[in-house]
């Protein structure tokens, strides 16, 4: 963040590209769609669909159960776990037990819009130029190869990674590089660039896959020209997760050898993690936030608890749309409450870390429905976040990418609904407008109108109104 553009309590300047303004955005607004499909059906809106998205509809559940993990059937296969079968050919191979080579991977109905993910253990070895991974079998093997998108979400344009089990040793191309430890492939491009999805599509389920490790993993990365800067903005949390460099697969001229490859990310609960389904043990969302933490340094652990001094909310600017156009009246109304209200506008693009000291120095993150609100990451446990959802019955969607995951991290989650009155809607439109009067017509004709109207208004709170929501903040702070 730079100084010039954002010290806190001064308004940006005009230079200061907003919150949103990347190649990200347009994509986290795909996948908003998606999501908003979903929630039509799980809020019983009529809507008219096509095909291609009653699939997803079919889909109602965003958190997959343990022992709800699948084995995908391919086309022509009767199913996918593949283990090598030494006991078949009994030559001068050391035998191995068959649970130390085998191929396992798992899918989630593609109508969650997931991707497929593969764990390989034994002698396997990558190539990156193929972008492939291949497991040579002990003895005598069927040939068996999948691909799979090293992407969480599926429907992604990444390249897919090839993973085979070869028929035989022979097969095997010698390794260039041997590494004693695993390693685990996954891929930059879908919504990456979107601050939310940076979390929820990779870091979140990267963290999920490689902490059992120590740090004694490699990753290897491919599709890193889809947004290079990616590795940068988070270099610190992957040396937080890896001691060891990052692999520019689709460069690497090498074959490398590891023990142990998992292919793809798996993505369990969005923006957070089932205990559960931890690969080496049970970990949660605020493991995670606490990873964080410690990897950058942050300071503050649990929230203010001397009663002597304010807390701090932190009201998150946005510069083009679903803006507040009375932040001066919202920062006195948290005042009036007993806060010290900072206004901020986080960039996208500056320094991670010095972004989350930031946000670490405050209790409370304050902010209409956006991907800013990821920032609560940041915040100590016992925080509080309250998301401002703009007018028109988008609630549902709204909470979806952040109630239950502020939740899960320890922080106290609170949301305000903004009336048709707080609305720039109201004055553009006038109040006989079927946006104001019927927002379920909106919502009937389709995502492209309703993204339009409710996801592109900006909001006048009404402090009176919101002021009961900022109390809720500040006793709970104070209950600690
Ligand atoms: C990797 O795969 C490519 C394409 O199949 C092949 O041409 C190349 O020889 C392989 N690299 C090595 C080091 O075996
Ligand atoms: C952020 O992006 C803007 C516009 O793309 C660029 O001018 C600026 O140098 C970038 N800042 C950093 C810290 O990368
Ligand atoms: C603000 O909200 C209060 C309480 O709901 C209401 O009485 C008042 O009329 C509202 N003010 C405006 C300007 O709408």
């Amino acid at each position: 963040m730079s100084k010039s553009c954002c010290e806190e309590r001064e308004r940006p300047r005009k230079s200061c590209p907003p919150v949103h303004a990347n190649s990200g955005f347009a994509a986290g607004v795909l996948f908003a769609l998606l999501v908003y499909f979903l929630v039509q059906q799980q809020t019983a809106m009529s809507v008219a669909t096509t095909a291609a998205v009653a699939q997803w509809i079919s889909a109602k559940q965003l958190i997959r159960g343990p022992g709800e993990m699948q084995l995908i059937k391919p086309p022509g296969e009767s199913e996918i776990l593949v283990t090598s079968d030494m006991h078949r050919v009994p030559d001068k191979q050391p035998i191995q037990d068959s649970d130390n080579v085998k191929m396992v991977c798992t899918t989630e109905d593609h109508s969650r819009g997931l991707s497929a993910t593969c764990k390989v253990d034994g002698d396997v070895r990558t190539n990156g130029t193929a972008l492939s991974v291949s497991l040579v079998p002990v003895g005598w093997s069927e040939r068996h190869e999948w691909m799979i998108s090293p992407y969480t979400r599926s429907g992604q344009s990444l390249r897919a990674v090839t993973v085979t089990q070869l028929p035989d040793r022979a097969a095997a191309p010698p390794c260039t590089v041997t590494h004693t430890m695993p390693a685990i492939l996954f891929g930059i491009g879908g919504y990456v660039g979107n601050y939310w999805h940076d979390y929820a599509d990779i870091l979140v389920p990267l963290f999920v896959a490689s902490r059992q490790y120590h740090g004694e993993v490699t990753f290897l990365v491919s599709n890193i020209k889809h947004l290079p800067r990616w590795l940068v903005k988070y270099k610190t949390l992957l040396q937080g997760l890896s001691k060891y460099g990052v692999v520019d697969m689709d460069h690497d001229a090498y074959v490398r050898c590891f023990p142990r490859v998992t292919v793809g990310l798996r993505l369990d609960k969005d923006f957070s993690i089932v205990p559960e389904l931890v690969p080496g043990g049970r970990l949660t969302m605020a493991d995670f936030t606490q990873f964080v933490r410690e990897t950058y340094a942050l300071p503050r652990g649990a929230v203010i608890r001397e009663p002597y001094k304010k807390p701090r909310l932190l009201l998150i600017h946005r510069g083009t749309f679903r803006r507040f156009l009375n932040e001066p009246e919202i920062v006195q109304a948290a005042e009036a409450v007993g806060f010290e209200a900072v206004v901020t506008e986080l960039r996208l693009n500056g320094s991670e870390v010095e972004q989350a000291r930031v946000v670490n120095s405050f209790d409370v993150v304050l902010g209409v429905h956006g991907a800013g609100l990821t920032n609560a990451v940041h915040l100590p446990p016992g925080g509080v976040l309250i998301q401002v959802v703009p007018f028109g019955k988008i609630e549902v969607m709204a909470r979806l990418d952040f109630s239950e995951p502020a939740t899960d991290m320890g922080l106290k989650y609170l949301d305000y609904s903004v009336s048709a009155e707080e609305s720039s809607l109201l004055e553009k439109l006038g109040p006989d407008h079927p946006a104001i009067k019927d927002p379920d017509s909106i919502h009937r004709s389709g995502w492209t109108t309703m993204y339009d109207f409710y996801l592109m208004q900006n909001v006048r709170i009404n402090t009176t109104r919101f002021a009961p929501t900022l109390e809720q903040a500040f006793n709970h702070l104070r209950k600690q």
